[in-house]
């Protein structure tokens, strides 16, 4: 593959400076498990993503008839498909931001712990390409499961001595995307008028909706905090029990997804005050990553918020959060250096 001096075009990461506020930015974005059940939707809709100038279909089966699917969309962007580990470099050159949904999803009865064996491989040898193609880019991480994954992909590119902290963040938007949703249900509000803080995690107790902080501001009574906190931990395990065997959230994830890539790309872009929740690497607790508020900018994060102030209920669901991720992170790093 040609080497990353010669890759087309200019990217605001490598220079330092964000790309022209209001005119046509261009970004290059790559997918990495495109033909799979997140995959298909989520190229669909950043094919629809006028900030989207590039898009890189990645994926070990069926990218040919994916890509060629997508291709016909009369949108901007540019399709192009990779097929296999060896063209896995090509389809990396030269990207900003990289979408990860490649991996294994969960069957009933599974934990996504239960998807550490493959999926930690699968992103062990994705961010080495990354490493090695393109290392300032963006890295969005979906694979589950995220509160190891994403250890693992740190320890990958510290080993390759190309870790920026600010631009690797676990997508965690799901659980907020659903929190917006059930909150709404039950304040009786239109979901686009909810924005609910989810901190800690991506894995069941280490989902932390802060409850207290909705906004709009609003009041819920100890069975409201219980049902919506319990259904948003479960949330995820609810669309594994209903698909029964055939896999995990996907359409949902796809949106939940382009939501948060639409995020990153504006604040790569320039665009002021573009604040999200994602799992990152963090100082918020004592944990080396945490899931919180962050502020997206020209470098990735530019700005991680603190938890603000948490009730007694949220205490307490802390230290279990806490407890539960401190083991998955150190899982995640033990088998990325061993
Ligand atoms: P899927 O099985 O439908 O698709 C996964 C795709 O990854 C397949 O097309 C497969 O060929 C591909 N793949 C496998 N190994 C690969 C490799 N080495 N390189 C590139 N591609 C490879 O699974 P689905 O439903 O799309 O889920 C993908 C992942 O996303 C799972 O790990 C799942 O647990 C996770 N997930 C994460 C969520 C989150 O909120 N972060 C929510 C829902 C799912």
């Amino acid at each position: 593959p040609p080497a990353i001096s010669q890759v087309e075009g200019s990217c605001g990461l490598r220079t330092g400076n964000c790309r022209a506020k209001g005119g046509s930015p261009g970004f290059k974005v790559a997918i990495l498990g495109a033909a799979g059940g997140i995959g298909q939707p989520l190229v669909m809709l950043m094919k629809m993503n006028p900030l989207v100038s590039v898009l890189h279909l990645y994926d070990v089966v069926n990218t040919p008839g994916v890509t060629a699917d997508i291709s016909h969309m009369d949108t901007g962007a540019v399709v192009r498909g990779f097929l296999g580990k060896e063209q896995l470099e090509d389809a990396l050159i030269g990207m900003d931001l990289v979408i990860i949904p490649a991996g294994v999803p969960r069957k009933p009865g599974m934990t996504r712990d239960d998807l550490f064996n493959i999926n930690a491989g699968i992103v062990k040898t994705l961010c080495e390409g990354i490493s090695k193609c393109c290392p300032k880019a963006i890295v969005n991480l979906i694979s589950n499961p995220v509160n190891s994954t994403v250890p693992i992909a740190a320890e990958v590119f510290k080993k390759a001595g190309i870790y920026d902290p600010r631009k690797l963040l676990g997508v965690t938007m799901l659980d907020v995307v659903r929190s917006n949703t059930f909150v709404a249900e039950v304040l009786g509000l239109d979901p686009r008028e909810v924005d609910v803080p989810v901190v800690g995690g991506h894995a069941g107790a280490t989902i932390l909706p802060l409850l207290s902080q909705v906004k709009p501001p609003c009041s819920f009574t100890v069975e409201e905090t219980e049902h919506l906190t319990s259904r948003i931990q479960n949330g995820g395990t609810e669309v594994v029990e209903a698909k029964a065997g055939a896999g995990s959230a996907t359409l949902s994830m796809a949106y939940a997804a382009v939501k948060f890539a639409d995020a990153c790309l504006r604040g790569l872009r320039g665009d002021a005050g573009v604040v999200e929740c994602a799992f990152v690497s963090s100082q918020v607790t004592e944990l080396p990553f945490f899931a919180t508020r962050v502020r997206l900018g020209c470098n990735g994060i530019e700005e991680i918020y603190p938890l603000g102030p948490l009730n007694e209920y949220e205490r307490a669901g802390l230290e279990k959060a806490k407890k539960e991720l401190a083991g998955s992170i150190e899982k995640g790093i033990s088998f990325a250096t061993k």
